[in-house]
């Protein structure tokens, strides 16, 4: 058993685990899709609901897909097969990899935003700006250019691989260690920059006042695909991740401590964003491109503001690259796992795959009419994968998990896991009912009341 587990990879400590683990929650889902999500929904009253759902279905989720990994020691699809041999679980785990390659997609494009941004910053382009209209026009020009956007693409991806490529220790864990504290250290600069500005107050009552007449399952929708996205459940992720956790750390209080800190960053962000987008007059709910335009309009009115603009690019970069690598390790376990392949045949061809994909969402912000606004649906291409993967898939994934754990697996036998060697699992009592009822409860619920709104 020591030697297998040597020779698939271990995290070397728990502390490396809980760092590991939140390097891949922590990336573009906090910094990125956090305030955009926040800004086209509502502000405070979404900050509210995205915390209900962090509690009622991220922590016992979390929780559920740790111990399945370290249980079976395996990749999602071979941890359902071996759980419930010969039964239809498996597809559970291949719905897993298939949407991990599809976030992948379309998260390495915005990844590659930040470098390109990066760049920007280095070349002092932010320091001119001195309105917001300048800040999107920057935008507009940057995302229209096709080859560049694949180029960006291409070099996102490429970086994930080379990672991918050296194995979990060696790659994943040595990252996390360094850089998070300076990410958190920047992005403190740039609250403090963004609450100090003229006008910042109608930000902060945005971001901060909940407005309850706004509370509605629409936006509990959005809150439950952004605390999914966010903590990377409802794929399997933390199915692999756990997989390489040893048996004698305490994975219940190492989930609770990644979902604590994701949400931390999480906040943090929408404080850096919002107060500054009031103060300069923008509006919250213009998309994707709502940081890209905030950011540097930010940068230009701050001392310092051209190495605080190299600094916050290139550590943002660092945290999405410390995701997608959560994201391509999926499907490469699978592969190297069940199919034997070499681990670099498998990074090729799942990279590969990842970047034909993220073609299409690259050129679907300005550079292509037709992906831009796709006919019908008068949305971009890389909406619709984010719609599809972020806020159904990984709902269906976290709520099929939760009813495999509670009632095919049992909670008897993952308590048995969690409490492995002389751990003490605290809350137990009140996870039981959680995964086996209220998490999934909830799930159907919203989508239930979807059904409702689309059909009825
Ligand atoms: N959680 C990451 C972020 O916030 C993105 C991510 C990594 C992810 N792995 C995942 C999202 C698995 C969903 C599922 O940036």
């Amino acid at each position: 058993m020591e030697l297998k587990e040597t020779q698939r990879g271990i995290w070397s400590s728990k502390i490396g685990f809980i760092l590991a683990a939140a390097g891949s929650a922590v990336g573009l889902g906090n910094i990125w899709r956090f305030p955009t999500v926040a800004g086209r929904s509502g502000g405070a009253a979404f900050v509210v609901l995205y915390l209900f759902c962090v509690v009622i279905v991220g922590l016992p989720v979390m929780i559920a897909e740790l111990s399945i990994g370290r249980h079976t020691r395996k990749n999602p699809v071979g941890a359902f097969e071996k759980l419930a041999p010969h039964s239809g679980w498996k597809y559970l785990g291949v719905l897993g990899i298939v949407t991990g390659i599809a976030i992948l997609s379309f998260y390495a494009v915005i990844a590659g935003w930040i470098i390109g941004y990066f760049f920007k910053a280095v070349g002092g382009e932010f320091q001119r700006i001195s309105t917001a209209a300048e800040s999107e026009m920057i935008f507009t020009g940057f995302a229209r250019n096709p080859f560049y956007q694949m180029l960006l693409l291409g070099i996102f991806i490429l970086l994930t691989s080379l990672v991918i490529w050296r194995g979990v220790k060696g790659g994943i864990e040595k990252w996390s260690k360094i850089l998070m504290p300076i990410l958190i250290v920047i992005l403190i600069s740039l609250v403090i920059r963004s609450v100090t500005l003229p006008g910042s107050s109608k930000g902060l009552a945005f971001y901060l006042k909940p407005d309850f007449s706004k509370m509605n399952f629409k936006i509990l929708l959005e809150a439950l695909g952004q605390a999914l996205f966010s903590l990377s459940l409802g794929m399997g992720t933390m199915i692999t991740y756990g997989s390489y956790i040893q048996k004698r750390d305490n994975l219940s209080t190492s989930a609770l401590y990644v979902c604590i800190f994701d949400t931390a960053i999480a906040i943090l962000a929408g404080f850096m964003i919002f107060p500054a987008l009031f103060a300069m007059g923008m509006k919250p709910d213009i998309g994707p491109s709502l940081i890209f335009q905030v950011i540097p309009a930010m940068l230009a009115r701050m001392p310092g503001g051209y190495f605080f603009g190299i600094g916050v690019f290139l550590l943002i970069a660092i945290a999405a690259l410390t995701s997608t690598i959560s994201l391509l390790e999926v499907p490469v376990a699978y592969v190297v796992d069940e199919k034997g392949w070499s681990r670099s045949k498998a990074v090729t061809v799942m990279g590969s795959i990842a970047f034909i994909f993220g073609i299409f969402s690259a050129l679907s912000n300005g550079a292509l009419e037709f992906l831009t606004k796709l006919p019908a649906i008068n949305t971009s291409f890389l909406n619709v994968m984010d719609t599809a993967f972020s806020k159904f898939s990984l709902a269906i994934g976290s709520l099929l998990e939760s009813l495999f754990l509670g009632w095919i697996w049992g909670t008897a036998k993952a308590i048995e896991e969690i409490e492995g060697e002389g751990v003490i699992f605290k809350y137990k009592k009140v996870w039981i009912p959680f995964i086996k009822v209220i998490t999934p409860l909830l799930i159907l619920i919203i989508f239930g009341d979807l059904l409702r709104r689309t059909f009825f």
